[in-house]
């Protein structure tokens, strides 16, 4: 029988998408809420009101999003499911951009309130360019669709989708301008990351077993490695990575929640501000990576040309939209430290870059050497270390690198791996990320939500390495062959310290 830690009741609402003819919607937001929907997870009296400039009326928006759930749904589509989801899709097209068209927003959420019998609850979500917030939240509030954060019911809350800048200042500004409108508790800000199953699994994973907690620590912990690699190139998203690169799209966010959750001290309770305050200790603790210390902890690159799963891939460079002379990276590896007690002196490394070898993505705790007697004692052939590896995707689980004695009568030893998969101890597939995220801001659940301190202090981290780079970095950047691990210097990063990135 499972144990339950906290129930997520979803309140009645409507759901208002701002880009809700655009792609977020149609690959990740409305197949989340068709699955939420399968699962007996949503209110009877829910709704989902679309916003985009494409001029479709509600059949056309739900045959667009009849075909998202077919194509990228968890679950498949079935008929007799889907002729009741999609009576609860509406549309309505205009610009977001332009406060004349928030009267005809405000008449449309009322009436489909009324007809719906929903009680005032809203969500906006903000599936638009951070250029278009400012006036999203004000025509919101200008037409008198934000209740006041003290107003339990009806509620209002927002939720912001990434980047939610490029560096500290422009950060702040995109959160002073959502914090005109609504209070800081009605804002969810997503970080996709921690809706993944087996990152919510890290902290029950650390509090939820005796034995790690005692070794997880600098006086057992050798290092740790934190790898998300993807096989896919930049793809469609010329535009937006150009401007972005790899440090922005992935570490700024997802790499260091990652970070944060594994080497957070255990919150006092669930509380979403007990936990988000153990989450942002960690950012506060980062050693800062200044001045030319980018060329000796980080290492960015773009990929050449190269095969990956068996495609060519052209180099970076030579992507459709991409500039000739682009210094945009595509991979970026970190050697960082964070100095408080627990972790003094251990090495965290990341890395994560696009067209790499295979999707991938792990947290691994590689434990200290034992003493070299014993089974240890000739220094030509150490024992390989003890590593819990926690895959993140695609097969999730985790594994535990143990060594053992190879049966038979000679004195040999071998390691062995001890393997934990999600699907064969549960045997349900996990739900996807935004399964969990809209069901919790529906519940009114922050925890797995960006606060806006976490989210500066993220990138006031971060920032010093961006301008590290343009003062002291290199104009070309090293390169790897796409379908390979990165490149040599990411290696030397690690090597140097003696230590080598894991085979995934
Ligand atoms: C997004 C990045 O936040 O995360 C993308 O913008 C990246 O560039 C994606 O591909 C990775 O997410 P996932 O869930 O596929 O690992």
């Amino acid at each position: 029988m499972p144990h339950a830690i906290k129930d997520h009741q979803a309140d009645p609402c409507i759901l208002v998408i701002f880009g809700g003819s655009g792609d977020l919607a149609k690959r990740k937001l409305i197949p989340a809420l068709y699955n939420l929907s399968l699962d007996g997870m949503l209110p009877s009296n829910f709704a989902v009101l679309g916003l985009g400039r494409r001029n479709l009326n509600d059949g056309e928006f739900r045959e667009s999003a009849r075909e998202g759930i077919a194509k990228y749904s968890r679950q498949p589509l079935v008929d007799r499911k889907w002729a009741d989801f999609e009576k609860h899709l509406f549309y309505l097209a205009g610009s977001i951009d332009d406060s004349a068209s928030y009267e005809a927003i405000k008449n449309r959420i009322e009436r489909i309130e009324t007809e719906q019998h929903l009680p005032g609850n809203r969500i906006f979500y903000l599936a638009v360019p951070p250029t278009s917030f400012a006036a999203a939240c004000e025509g919101l509030q200008q037409a008198g669709l934000v209740s006041p954060p003290d107003h339990v019911h009806p509620f209002s809350r927002v939720i912001v989708e990434k980047p939610i800048g490029r560096d500290l200042k422009s950060a702040q500004e995109i959160n002073a301008v959502i914090g005109r409108v609504f209070d800081e508790s009605q804002i969810f800000r997503i970080d996709h990351y921690l809706g993944k199953e087996t990152v919510q699994n890290i902290m029950v994973l650390r509090f939820a077993n005796s034995i790690l907690e005692p070794l997880w620590n600098h006086k057992y912990i050798d290092h740790v490695q934190i790898t998300v690699s993807e096989a896919e190139g930049v793809g469609t998203r010329a535009t937006y990575y150009e401007e972005t690169g790899a440090l922005r799209d992935m570490v700024q966010n997802h790499l260091l929640q990652l970070l944060c959750l594994v080497a957070m001290e255990p919150p006092y309770s669930l509380d979403a501000d007990v936990v988000r305050n153990a989450r942002i200790d960690v950012l506060r603790c980062l050693r800062p990576i200044t001045g030319k210390d980018v060329n000796q902890f980080t290492v960015r690159a773009q990929y050449s040309p190269g095969i990956v799963d068996g495609v060519e891939v052209p180099g970076y460079r030579r992507e459709p939209g991409i500039r000739p002379d682009s210094t945009t990276e595509t991979y970026v590896a970190l050697k960082l430290f964070l100095d408080n007690w627990r972790w003094a002196g251990v090495p965290f490394y990341l890395r994560t870059g696009k067209a790499m070898a295979k999707r991938a993505s792990e947290v691994a705790v590689q434990f200290k050497d034992i003493p070299q007697i014993l089974f240890n004692a000739n220094p030509a052939s150490p024992q390989p270390p003890n590593v819990l590896a926690l895959r993140i995707q695609p097969e999730e689980g985790m594994s535990l690198r143990m060594i053992s004695k190879v049966p038979g009568t000679k004195a040999q030893t071998h390691p062995v791996e001890l393997n934990f998969k999600y699907g064969d101890a549960f045997g349900s597939p996990s739900p996807e990320a935004y399964e969990r995220l809209l069901l919790d801001v529906m519940a009114g659940d922050a925890s797995l939500f960006m606060r806006r301190d976490a989210v500066e202090a993220s990138w006031a981290w971060i920032t010093p390495i961006l301008e590290g780079w343009q003062t002291h970095g290199t104009k070309w950047l090293p390169e790897y062959p796409a379908g390979s691990w990165g490149p040599v210097e990411a290696d030397r990063l690690i090597q140097n310290d003696g230590r080598m990135w894991r085979m995934l």
